[in-house]
């Protein structure tokens, strides 16, 4: 029988434990900023900033929201940016991605400061993953290894495989894993022979972004199964990159879509933009 993972109640527990900081801070008068920055019309991305927001009221930060047109060219974005990098008051800032064509997402990301960039993404707090050395986590694999940690799932010396390797999840979901002593595979597109390797796997991690592309034949019997996709089926409906029905009984641990990763990715935010708040007030 399998345990699902409930990212619900582990992101509350994050939360309800930055919102007793926040309540500490506001008795001597101190209040916590996130700018989000969203440029264009993405549904998805109105979606995720919208719960940014609601996450940020839980907790007790201010948030200001900058709505662009999708017309916004890319110097008036990081004039923006700098702006935002100016203001004391301000401690995070995250520009929603995608961003549109015409804008170039590497300049944007490398002109937000390294000590607001909340996401984790500029050159510097990525090298500083990479070395074990970090400020802040990348929200989502961070988000991941804290729901591991709640559920007693130690990975150390555990086969792992990350699918993916994209520089949001992928690639700095694999260094967190190693970090705690993981053996980690990393496969993508051009891997040949996926379900040998998954079949090895003891903690699977989906960030493929192909709805139920993990099916019941690539999992091993007791095998931990994260599954951080976010997409439509055939019918519409929101599914994961894990084919949930068929591989849940071949599990130990299974986290569900919507419900498992998605609210603890807001939740490491909230945690990075506190972070952001006593790096900046040496506290
Ligand atoms: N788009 C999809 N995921 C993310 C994220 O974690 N941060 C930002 N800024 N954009 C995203």
């Amino acid at each position: 029988m399998y345990k699902l993972i409930d990212g619900k109640e582990v992101s509350k527990s994050v939360k309800d434990r930055i919102k007793a900081q926040t309540e500490l801070l506001a008795k001597e008068g101190k209040k916590i900023t996130l700018a989000v920055i969203i440029v264009g019309n993405d549904s998805a991305s109105r979606v995720y900033v919208n719960n940014k927001k609601k996450a940020c009221e839980y907790v007790g930060f201010i948030s200001e929201e900058y709505a662009l047109p999708d017309t916004t060219t890319q110097s008036e974005l990081i004039s923006l940016i700098n702006e935002l990098n100016d203001r004391a008051d301000v401690n995070g800032i995250l520009c929603q991605l995608p961003l549109p064509k015409t804008i170039d997402e590497k300049a944007v990301i490398a002109a937000i400061s390294p000590k607001k960039d909340v996401d984790a993404f500029s050159a510097y707090n990525v090298g500083k993953i990479m070395i074990g050395d970090y400020d802040f986590l990348p929200c989502t694999p961070a988000g991941v290894m804290e729901m591991l940690k709640f559920y007693n799932i130690d990975v150390e010396g555990k086969n792992s495989v990350v699918i993916g390797r994209s520089n949001i999840v992928g690639k700095p979901m694999s260094m967190l894993l190693l970090h705690s002593n993981a053996t980690v595979s990393i496969a993508h597109s051009r891997t040949k022979n996926l379900a040998e390797l998954t079949k090895g796997a003891d903690i699977l991690v989906a960030a493929v972004g192909k709805a139920k592309f993990v099916t019941a034949d690539m999992i091993k019997d007791g095998a931990v199964v994260i599954d951080v996709g976010m997409n439509r089926d055939e019918n519409g409906k929101l599914c994961g990159d894990v084919d949930f029905d068929n591989v849940c009984d071949k599990c130990s641990y299974i986290t569900p879509v919507p419900g498992g990763v998605g609210p603890m990715t807001i939740a490491m935010l909230m945690q990075n933009t506190l972070k952001a708040y006593y790096l900046q007030n040496n506290c």
